[in-house]
């Protein structure tokens, strides 16, 4: 999925965060968003994911203005993952429930990146209690098993040990070609093994960093 942002504002209590006049992130191309705490990254994901709302300007997705039907196609990993109540299994398998309808196949893919990102033995513990690490594996494999055409993903490595961030590299490696990747880090290897072209996120403005591969 093409996104397109045009003379896009953002305030937050009459205080501006976000000033970008063009920016294009092109489909199946992985781009990084770096920046300095409280820069405004999170916003800006946030509302490509169309979670926030925007004060200016306007978010094409593929020329399109966002429409719901869009929605389908777009995951966001939060930089504090969101979850549900229920099991680690339950977690990654009732929103797919939800957007598709052939169970078996879905529950085959459930164990499947249970398995990938080690969370296997966990799968009946209850979700909330799992450590921020755990937490990060259940909602990215939340999001990946959709093949979203945009994959939004806010500080995915944080909390992960080092064999996970390989594990995710790998994978993420794996579907750049198909997915439009849009995510955000501080870690300058991941950010060199994965991404296409970096932004910097400055003063509102949104510029073009160097670029790594
Ligand atoms: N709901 C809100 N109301 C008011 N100010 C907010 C709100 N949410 C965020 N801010 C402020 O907007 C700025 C940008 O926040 P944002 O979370 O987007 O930054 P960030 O670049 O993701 O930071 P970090 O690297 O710490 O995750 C910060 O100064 C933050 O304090
Ligand atoms: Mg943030």
């Amino acid at each position: 999925m093409k996104i397109e942002i045009n003379k896009l504002k953002k305030y937050y209590q009459n205080k501006l965060i976000l000033d970008i006049n063009n920016v294009v992130f092109n489909k199946n191309m992985t781009y990084c968003i770096k920046g300095r705490n409280g820069s405004g990254k999170t916003t800006l994901l946030q509302i490509i994911a169309n979670l926030m709302l925007y004060d200016k300007g306007e978010i094409l997705y593929d020329n399109k203005l966002m429409h719901y039907e869009f929605m389908k196609d777009i995951t966001y990993v939060s930089q504090n993952p969101y979850i549900f109540n229920g099991t680690v299994y339950d977690n990654i398998y009732y929103p797919l429930k939800i957007r598709k309808s052939d169970a078996s196949k879905l529950e085959n893919k459930v164990y499947a990146y249970l398995e990938y990102f080690e969370i296997d033995h966990i799968k009946n513990q209850l979700a909330k209690k799992c450590s921020s690490g755990e937490k990060m594996k259940i909602a990215l494999a939340r999001s990946l098993i959709f093949k979203p055409k945009l994959l939004l993903l806010d500080e995915p490595t944080t909390n992960l040990d080092i064999e996970s961030i390989e594990k995710l590299k790998a994978i993420l490696l794996k579907i750049k070609k198909q997915t439009t990747i849009i995510f955000v880090s501080h870690q300058i290897d991941f950010i060199n093994a994965i991404s296409d072209k970096q932004f910097i996120l400055k003063d509102t403005l949104l510029e073009m960093g160097e670029k790594s591969v």
